[in-house]
């Protein structure tokens, strides 16, 4: 054998570990999501599948790096668990779980601007909280 093609079979090799190990990184979407726990209205049994199926852009919901509240950038990690950020009670800097979602009254947000455009997409209440 060649060097060439010693280095060539090497080279190869090289980027069929990188990219088997790039599919082991990226995360499998669940199918489903049980958001709102412990809310009094009930939980969100988030349909994930269903929307992925629809064509909705990831990054729609999985946003990239925004300018916090403080004007600093915040990059999420890939696909990064939303409470990590937004949390229960919200920062100074950062919006709370609710916002992530839908404003208080439940007329604007993520879910509901698109659930507004009408069809089977729920926008009561009592359509997405659920008691168990
Ligand atoms: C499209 C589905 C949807 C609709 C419609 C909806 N919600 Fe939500 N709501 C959510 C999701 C998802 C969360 C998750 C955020 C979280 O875990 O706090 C949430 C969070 C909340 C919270 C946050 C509680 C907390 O302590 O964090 C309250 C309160 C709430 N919703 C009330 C309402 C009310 C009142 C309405 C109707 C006026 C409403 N929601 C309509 C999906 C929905
Ligand atoms: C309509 C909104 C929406 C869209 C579109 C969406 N996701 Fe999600 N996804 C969510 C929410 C909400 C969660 C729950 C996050 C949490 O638990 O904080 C989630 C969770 C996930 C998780 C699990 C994260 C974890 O650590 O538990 C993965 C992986 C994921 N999504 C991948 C994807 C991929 C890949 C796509 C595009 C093909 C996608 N999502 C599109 C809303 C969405
Ligand atoms: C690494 C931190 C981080 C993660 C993880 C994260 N966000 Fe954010 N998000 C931010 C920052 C920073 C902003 C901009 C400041 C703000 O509005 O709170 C923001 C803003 C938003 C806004 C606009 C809020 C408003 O009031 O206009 C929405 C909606 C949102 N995020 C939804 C989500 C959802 C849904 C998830 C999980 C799928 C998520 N975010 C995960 C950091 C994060
Ligand atoms: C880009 C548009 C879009 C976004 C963003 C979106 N949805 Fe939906 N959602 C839909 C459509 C369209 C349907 C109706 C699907 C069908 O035909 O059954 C739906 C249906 C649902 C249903 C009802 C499923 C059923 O089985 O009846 C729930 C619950 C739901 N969405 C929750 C959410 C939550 C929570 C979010 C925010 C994290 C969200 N959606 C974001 C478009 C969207």
């Amino acid at each position: 054998m060649s060097k060439k093609t010693i280095v060539l079979i090497l080279l190869v090799a090289l980027v069929a570990i990188c990219a088997t190990q790039m599919l082991a990184q990226a995360p499998k979407p669940p199918d489903k999501v049980t958001l709102a726990q412990g809310v009094a209205l009930g939980s969100v049994a988030f349909p994930h599948k269903a929307h992925v199926d629809g064509k909705v852009a990831c990054t729609t919901c999985h946003h990239g790096a925004k300018p916090n509240k403080a004007g600093k950038s915040v990059a999420p990690k890939p696909f990064q668990k939303c409470v990590d950020c937004h949390t229960k009670t919200g920062t100074p800097e950062i919006s709370k779980l609710q916002a992530a979602f839908h404003n208080p009254a439940a007329s604007s947000g993520l879910c509901i601007d698109c659930h507004k455009k009408g069809g089977k997409a729920p926008t009561k209440c009592t359509q997405c909280h659920k008691k168990a």
